[in-house]
């Protein structure tokens, strides 16, 4: 399978011979949810970006940002990140040959997206300190320092990121009435509008962020963001104005889901749709279940990663084993009690 720049060479800003940097990204699968869509009265789909190689949909961004970075002599990545992120540009640097560092919330990020990075060879510099806070250091040292900053502040982290607004179009022959998606930093929405605009679409896009963490909510930056999910623990984002615009633009709305919402969504996901996704990708869920998307008979709820990037949240919030001695009695007893 080719990779989202190959696919996509019209509508991205890469011309023939640059470099790409590909791990075969985007494509994903667009699955039903036939226990949600009898909940909510609707057709609900929903769009595993977890299936992605690293297990986000930050590899959309990351293949046109490292490919960028490349074009452009860059010897090294470095971004903040509340992991995937990191996870990422970990990767398509490695990929690359570049040099990559990462700076994550000491202490906030999720195991597996840790491992990743770790895996891949970057630097990871463990902040005492939130993203907010990460995501501003990062930005000076790139003013005093060459090397490519890949968050999502980076247009081309955009730029590969709304391919999966055409993915969506192009498997539902543009019959798309609402988008629900978890919100961070706000690059995501921001993709995805910009994505259904380039097609000549606007479904409404239902924005949700967490309680703990909604500055968009309630319009004002939140200084000491808390969540259970780790990945949108952010209370400052980066692209504020464009995310109220997509929303605004769209007719669609940006609203709070509670840690109990978002827990209730990941588990209902798993157990009922068999789709294991992290806990900041069940935001979208959990605001669809909360609020509703009002009228719309189509709707997509956006899985941003993978559930096996944080098996300590699944750990805790789950069933637990059922211990067992080593015979057929016992088996029989474990097995059908
Ligand atoms: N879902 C997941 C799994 C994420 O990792 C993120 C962001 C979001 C949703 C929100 O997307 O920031 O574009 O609004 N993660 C970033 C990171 C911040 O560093 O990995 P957004």
């Amino acid at each position: 399978m080719s990779g989202l720049i190959e696919r996509y060479a019209s509508r991205l800003p890469f011309d023939r011979d640059d470099p790409v940097i590909s791990l075969g990204e985007g494509s994903t699968p667009l699955v039903r949810a036939p226990f949600l869509s009898k909940r909510v009265g609707a057709e609900v789909w929903l769009k595993l970006e977890g299936a992605n190689p690293t297990g986000s949909f930050k590899d959309r961004g990351m293949t046109c940002a490292v490919s960028a970075a490349v074009r452009e002599g860059a010897q090294a990545v470095v971004c903040a990140s509340t992991g995937n992120t990191a996870a990422s540009a970990a990767a398509y640097a490695a990929r690359a040959g570049l040099r990559g560092a990462v700076i994550v919330p000491e202490g906030k990020i999720a195991t597996g997206k840790l491992a990743q990075a770790l895996m891949h060879g970057a630097r990871v510099i463990a902040l005492r300190g939130n993203f907010d806070e990460a995501l501003t250091l990062v930005r000076a040292l790139v003013e005093a320092h060459p090397m490519a900053l890949v968050n999502s502040i980076n247009e081309f982290r955009i730029e590969g990121q709304k391919t999966a607004a055409f993915e969506l179009l192009d498997d539902l022959d543009g019959e798309l009435d609402a988008l629900c998606i978890p919100v961070g930093n706000a690059g995501n929405i921001t993709s995805y509008w910009r994505g259904f605009g380039e097609y000549g679409a606007a479904p409404r896009l239902y924005g949700f962020q967490a309680a703990g963490a909604a500055p968009l909510v309630h319009g004002a930056p939140v200084a000491e963001p808390e969540t259970v999910a780790s990945a949108i623990r952010i209370g400052n984002p980066a692209r504020w104005e464009e995310a109220m615009a997509a929303v605004t633009g769209s007719r669609g709305a940006i609203q709070a889901v509670t840690d109990e919402q978002i827990l209730d969504a990941y588990r209902l996901l798993a157990a009922r749709e068999g789709v294991f996704c992290e806990p900041a990708s069940a935001a979208s869920v959990a605001g669809l279940l909360a609020h509703g998307v009002g009228d719309a008979r189509c709707v997509v709820c956006v899985l941003t990663g993978h559930g096996l990037k944080d098996p300590q949240t699944a750990l805790e919030r789950s069933g637990s084993v059922v211990p067992c001695a080593p015979d057929l009695g016992a088996v029989e007893q474990a097995v059908l009690a």
